[in-house]
């Protein structure tokens, strides 16, 4: 049977692509970011993922505000890493694994949560940039993708109650499946942050906290504010905590934190690194 070996979770803040390109990671800004990271890497060089369902947000790259699916599944063999805007470098294409991803459509439509079957899709900073950070130095990429997206750009976005529901339906599909695989769980993005209006940077260290110490034990306590509530609170773009709502939907019922990193600002975000063992 296939094994989930834990969750990985990380912001996936642009920026982060630039000081990996310019060697910043041991600058006064950069230090207390990527010093979250040898824990990463140590972890995953012991437990060997092969597979990683990656729970993120698109950001104009394949959706735009004229066609926006609340969820999507890629089930493509590869995936393409393209810039949308930011100016990062390309990273060499991403293997999927179709045939796990069917699995999983299959269990979410099952379980009535119908998403948008892509058979293309390509990779922005939102998954580009977690997986660089959590592999800095391979000549191949270690793992296969199965990307799930979630519109957290335009509203009506999907409540924190269905991501939940979204990440355990996929967990479900995770357990029965037949392979041998060892698959890592990941959600990107957030935390608080808020790029645009009245409130551009703002961030709120109190939110972050409690959904960090709730994360592993309690993530029902997640669900319990609205969207608009989340909005307030994590500012228009730290509804990205979405994607690890599901993320640790899909890891199991138990889990336990053996490492997290909080630090804040890295651009306009307080960005956080979490990683979670099933218990
Ligand atoms: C920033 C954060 C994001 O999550 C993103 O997608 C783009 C930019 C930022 O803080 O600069
Ligand atoms: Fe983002």
């Amino acid at each position: 049977m296939a094994e989930i070996i834990g969750g990985y979770f990380t912001s996936h803040v642009p920026a982060i692509g630039g000081a990996i390109h310019r060697g910043d990671q041991q600058t006064p800004y950069w230090k207390p970011f990527f010093d979250g990271f040898p824990k990463v890497h140590e972890w995953l060089a012991k437990m060997k993922p092969d597979v990683a369902v990656v729970f993120s947000n698109d950001h104009g790259l394949n959706f735009f505000l004229d066609k926006m699916p609340t969820f999507a599944v890629g089930a493509a063999a590869e995936y393409q890493n393209e810039d949308e805007g930011w100016g990062l470098p390309l990273y060499r294409p991403f293997k999927g694994h179709p045939e796990l991803s069917w699995h999983v459509i299959e269990q979410l439509v099952a379980d009535e949560i119908d998403p948008l079957t892509c058979q293309q899709m390509l990779v922005d900073h939102a998954i580009s940039i977690p997986i660089e950070l959590a592999y800095p130095s391979v000549a191949e990429w270690p793992v296969r993708l199965v990307p799930i997206g979630i519109n957290t750009v335009q509203h009506p976005l999907p409540s924190a109650r269905r991501c939940l529901a979204l990440g355990r339906s996929v967990h479900k599909a995770l357990a029965s499946w037949s392979g041998a695989e060892r698959i890592v769980v990941i959600g990107t993005g957030g935390l608080s942050h808020q790029l645009d209006g009245e409130r551009a940077g703002f961030m709120n260290p109190d939110y972050d906290r409690f959904c960090l110490d709730h994360l592993a034990s309690d993530p029902d306590a997640l669900t319990k504010h609205s969207i608009h509530d989340m909005v307030r609170l994590a500012g228009t773009q730290g509804v990205e905590v979405l994607n690890w709502i599901a993320a640790r939907g899909a890891l199991g019922p138990g889990a336990r934190e053996i490492h997290r990193n909080y630090h804040l600002p890295i651009s306009n975000t307080a960005a956080a690194t979490v990683l979670l063992e099933p218990a």
